[in-house]
């Protein structure tokens, strides 16, 4: 209550952002890769090319505008003169987990212990987000 339509507007984009990330990953994880591992060989890669090429702009600039958005959130609550709650510390800790977890797991050269369990780690991220829109509402909602 007594959001300005600002702050409404930064939600709406953080939240936005929140579903193309996460519901991208769980696209990915529950039906793109299981698909593509019925393809050969030469198709698996230009499919897994296709997707990598559409995909990754939009889950790197939706973390971008998580952490913006993320930012202008933190500094208002500050500005009102809120002492910052232990769970919104929690989520947002867990929500720069996930995205470090992201990055690493879509950035062309490094993290290839990560990049090989992929399927694992896209799990574990979804795992995350489910807590993370949990103690996020409960911040607003409690
Ligand atoms: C995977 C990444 C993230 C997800 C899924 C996520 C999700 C959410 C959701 C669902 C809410 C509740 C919105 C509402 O009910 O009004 C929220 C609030 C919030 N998020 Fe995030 N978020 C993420 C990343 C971040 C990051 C990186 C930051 C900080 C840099 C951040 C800071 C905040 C803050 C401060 C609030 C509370 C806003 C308020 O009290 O009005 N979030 N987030």
């Amino acid at each position: 209550m007594g959001y300005s339509t600002g702050n409404i507007i930064v939600t709406t984009l953080h939240v936005i952002c929140a579903i193309l990330s996460v519901g991208g990953v769980a696209f990915l994880r529950f039906v793109a890769l299981p698909f593509s591992e019925s393809l050969s060989d030469e198709e698996k890669q230009r499919f897994q090319l296709t997707l990598r090429k559409r995909f990754v702009p939009i889950l790197h600039t939706s973390f971008l505008l998580l952490i913006l958005t993320g930012i202008h959130h933190i500094t208002r609550l500050i500005r009102e003169g809120m002492t910052i709650p232990t769970p919104l510390i929690v989520k947002i800790v867990l929500a720069l987990i996930i995205i470090f977890i992201g990055i690493a797991l879509t950035i062309p050269k490094g993290f290839e212990g990560l990049k090989n369990k992929k399927k694992s780690w896209l799990s574990f991220n979804l795992l995350l987000a489910t807590i993370v829109v949990y103690l996020g509402i409960s911040v607003t909602h409690g």
